[in-house]
């Protein structure tokens, strides 16, 4: 199963991922986190000292080649790995990830304790700053989910702030959007932006609201008369244990948090549970949006003819009972 925290900068999006990758850890299944954030500090909190070298940071070019030689394995539809798009789908013929030790891009790219692996996607390059290019770096993050196998394990991302995380196919490739919101007329703002932008990807029912920095009934109040409430899982409290370990930097430990912010974890871990992913839909998604996407005059004149790069008949329950 897949969730992906979303969010404006600063509103909590890597705080609560990790929190949530650290409430996971601890019920034992494989948990692979993603850090696609910009300001890069998920690994932190989830306990990891050391930084991952550039090279082993997903959207760095050694990596993404590696990842794509990888990925691609037998399957001839692509015929050189330039024509490896992020819109490009698996076939049977293809390599999987497994979150799992002995996956060769886990073993690779990722760090690890205990059952959890964390990656992540990378920082812009000095060429990528002013440009609007992290959603270039995000394409290989695209390539990944498509290719990951999750049945019995969870991938939590945290996903870069604005509205990137409704590019090309990153929207739909989660079981659940959480988007982060602050009890503010801005946090609103991003809310009917993301939401709006969700309506009309079609993935409204894969999202979910979660109020964070809550201080008051006031401010839950506040969001409660301007959000939908269906879509509100609950409110996450200003919490005096984050902002200690902001100031001190101590050691991040779940079992120090407020009470009524573990509750949430609780909650939002029981609504995630009920979920019931379907991933032969998201790969129909997939194909649509390739199919868009090559037909571009732009993309046909730099790679040619990818239109048969779709395989209909493959599913992934064929490589994943
Ligand atoms: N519920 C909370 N209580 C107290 N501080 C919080 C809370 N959520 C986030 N913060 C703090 O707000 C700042 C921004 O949070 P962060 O998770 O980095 O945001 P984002 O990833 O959305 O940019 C951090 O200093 C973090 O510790
Ligand atoms: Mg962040």
């Amino acid at each position: 199963m897949r969730i992906a925290f979303v969010g404006k900068g600063g509103s909590g999006k890597t705080t609560l991922a990790a929190l949530f990758t650290n409430y996971l850890v601890k019920k034992g299944n494989p948990v692979l986190a993603i850090d696609a954030d910009i300001n890069m500090h998920m690994g932190e909190l989830l306990g990891f000292n050391e930084q991952i070298p550039f090279k082993k940071q997903l959207s760095s070019p050694e990596a993404t080649k590696f990842i794509k030689q990888y990925l691609k394995g037998k399957n001839n539809r692509i015929k050189e790995l330039s024509q490896f798009r992020k819109t490009t789908p698996p076939t049977r013929d293809s390599n999987f990830i497994r979150i799992s030790e002995n996956d060769p891009i886990i073993n690779n790219f990722s760090l690890r304790k205990q059952n959890l692996a964390f990656m992540v996607v990378g920082t812009y390059d000095l060429d990528g700053i002013g440009a609007s290019c992290y959603h270039n770096n995000l394409a290989i993050l695209e390539n990944l989910l498509s290719h990951i196998l999750d049945k019995d394990c969870y991938v939590v991302v945290d996903m870069v702030a604005g509205t990137d995380a409704f590019a090309n196919t990153l929207h739909f490739q989660f079981d659940l959007l959480v988007l982060v919101i602050e009890p503010t007329r801005k946090g609103l703002e991003v809310f009917r932006q993301y939401y709006e932008l969700a309506k009309s990807a079609g993935i409204d029912t894969q999202i979910l609201v979660i109020g964070n920095k809550i201080r008051s009934q006031e401010d839950k109040t506040f969001l409660l008369e301007n959000i939908p409430n269906k879509l509100i899982l609950d409110f996450f409290s200003d919490s005096n244990y984050l902002r200690k370990y902001e100031q001190k930097g101590d050691k991040f430990d779940l079992e120090s948090l407020e009470e009524s912010n573990l509750i949430v974890l609780d909650s939002l871990f029981s609504f995630f549970s009920k979920i019931k992913p379907d991933r032969e839909m998201r790969l129909k998604k997939l194909y649509e949006i390739h199919k868009k996407y090559v037909a571009q005059d732009s993309i046909k004149e730099r790679f040619g003819d990818l239109s048969d790069q779709i395989d209909e008949s493959f599913e992934y329950s064929q490589v994943d009972k």
